[in-house]
């Protein structure tokens, strides 16, 4: 079975995303390890508990953010999501029976779907957010007001400068 290994192919330019990113393919790893250990059984419940956990914290953080800026393609991309931990779902049921073959199939079943799903959807949600945020500072810059979130004005040569103090020569 390949194994999943976050790079930067799967980058989606969104700091927070991915490393949630990374968080998810790191513990897919994990599981995929102890699965081939001498004892597959131990912790696999525990390990895809943590998994689930992470992966329905993430996709739920990809939706605020797809919800706070009026993302286009919130419904398509969400669809996307639910289908996958219905998927995931089911497998986790077999897995508390104790079926490790289930827990096999949900690594395979991950290892394909993250590696599509962030190298297309969650690419486009990341070039969407990107425009977005660019966006929301050129607003607050023409309304004179400072975004939240920067640290400081800079102008087009690099160097700090008070919006509020007017420069004259402009
Ligand atoms: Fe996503
Ligand atoms: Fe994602």
């Amino acid at each position: 079975m390949r194994s999943l290994k976050w790079s930067t192919s799967h980058a989606v330019f969104v700091t927070e995303i991915d490393d949630e990113h990374k968080e998810i393919f790191q513990t897919v790893g994990e599981l995929q390890r102890a699965l081939s250990g001498e004892n597959p059984l131990a912790g696999t419940r525990e390990l895809t508990a943590q998994l689930v956990a992470r992966i329905q914290d993430h996709f739920a953080h990809e939706e605020r953010l797809m919800r706070a800026a009026r993302y286009g393609s919130l419904r398509w991309h969400k669809q996307k999501h639910d289908g996958a931990l219905k998927q995931v779902g089911q497998y986790v049921g077999r897995i508390e029976t104790g079926d490790t073959s289930a827990a096999l199939a949900l690594v395979e079943y991950l290892t394909a779907w993250l590696h599509e799903h962030t190298r297309l959807a969650d690419l486009m949600l990341g070039s969407f957010l990107r425009n977005h945020n660019r966006g929301l500072y050129k607003m607050s810059f023409q309304a004179g007001t400072k975004p939240l979130n920067a640290c400081a004005w800079v102008d087009a040569s690099g160097t700090k400068f008070n919006p509020a103090v007017r420069h004259s020569g402009y």
